[in-house]
């Protein structure tokens, strides 16, 4: 299957009134499961990396791994840069030849300070229109989401939402293809059930153009992600929930192991450290993890 834009994705998803489950992969087994879960369920994909997976690994040899993996795929794949926070990052990406890039212009470099909305729209527009020249599809974010950590108040998220007609003059100003909207998401975890701002997702739909991204997937119940699905969401990032599915796969694994051999000697023990056998637990965790997301999406079937 050929590597393909986020904005063709998106297109299909408008037609078919789904939504395109974005995953982020760290490692090849996580980008085998995401790989594997949407070739299960016929289901197009995008496959992110995420800007700060680079302070763990060097890009150069994830982004290798994951075009192996996608060229010889049976599902239409977008390759697309998760929260750039520079120009810099994002030509990188670009010269990867990944097909989306995200410049998430809400924060400065550092991912803590708020750039201003002006600032926002010269660091977006001038992505924009190096990708557009390549062909590539560029995501912008406006509103602010909760980051990591940080908890987010779960019934007035307040004035940090996206504001339906600034969205409009932001769309139209820097091009974007893509907007990740602010409507009550957070990255990370939530204390207690996320409120999700549908009467303001249907406000900004109503005024903006351009598919709209839900970032902060996780947690968000099953019948609020229908519901903002239907109100223009395209794209649905997940990350977290692949996290906790791997850390519990491996707990169990690492649990049962040392029950079992628990009885034996240290030379009798080793066969107790092949980690292949941690691995391959998580791999199908998170596996079966972006395949539930993936029904949940709509987007079974739509490859
Ligand atoms: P979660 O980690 O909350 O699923 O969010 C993922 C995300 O939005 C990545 O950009």
């Amino acid at each position: 299957m050929p590597l393909v834009t986020s904005k063709e994705l998106m297109q299909n998803a408008e037609r078919g009134g789904y939504a395109v489950g974005a995953f982020n992969a760290i490692n090849m087994e996580t980008a085998q499961a995401i790989i594997g879960a949407a070739e299960d369920e016929k289901s197009p994909l995008i496959m992110q990396i995420t800007q700060t997976t680079m302070n763990y690994t060097e890009p150069e040899e994830l982004v290798a791994l994951v075009f192996a993996l996608v060229e010889k795929s049976k599902v239409p794949i977008a390759v697309h840069l998760d929260h750039g926070r520079s120009f810099e990052i994002c030509m990188r990406f670009l010269r990867f030849g990944f097909t989306s890039v995200m410049i998430d212009g809400s924060l400065h470099e550092d991912g803590k300070t708020p750039r201003s909305y002006e600032e926002n729209i010269e660091i977006t527009k001038k992505v924009v229109d190096a990708a557009h020249a390549l062909g590539v599809s560029v995501e912008a974010e406006l509103g602010r989401l909760g980051q990591i950590g940080a908890e987010i108040e779960t019934g007035d998220p307040g004035k940090a939402l996206t504001d339906p007609e600034q969205a409009k003059e932001f769309v139209d100003i820097t091009g974007v293809d893509l907007l990740a909207v602010a409507i009550g998401t957070t990255h990370g975890l939530y204390r207690g059930t996320p409120t999700i701002v549908h009467d303001r997702l249907e406000a900004i739909n109503k005024t903006v153009d351009v598919p709209l991204v839900m970032h902060g997937g996780t947690g968000v119940p099953d019948d609020a992600v229908v519901k903002a699905v239907q109100l223009g969401i395209r794209k649905i990032n997940i990350d977290t929930q692949m996290r906790v599915a791997w850390y519990d796969a491996t707990r169990k694994v690492i649990e049962e192991t040392e029950k079992e051999f628990a009885s034996l000697d240290e030379l009798g023990q080793v066969r107790k450290y092949d980690i292949r056998k941690l691995l391959a637990p998580a791999r199908q965790a998170v596996r079966d993890t972006v395949r539930e997301r993936i029904r949940v999406f709509g987007s079974s079937g739509k490859a």
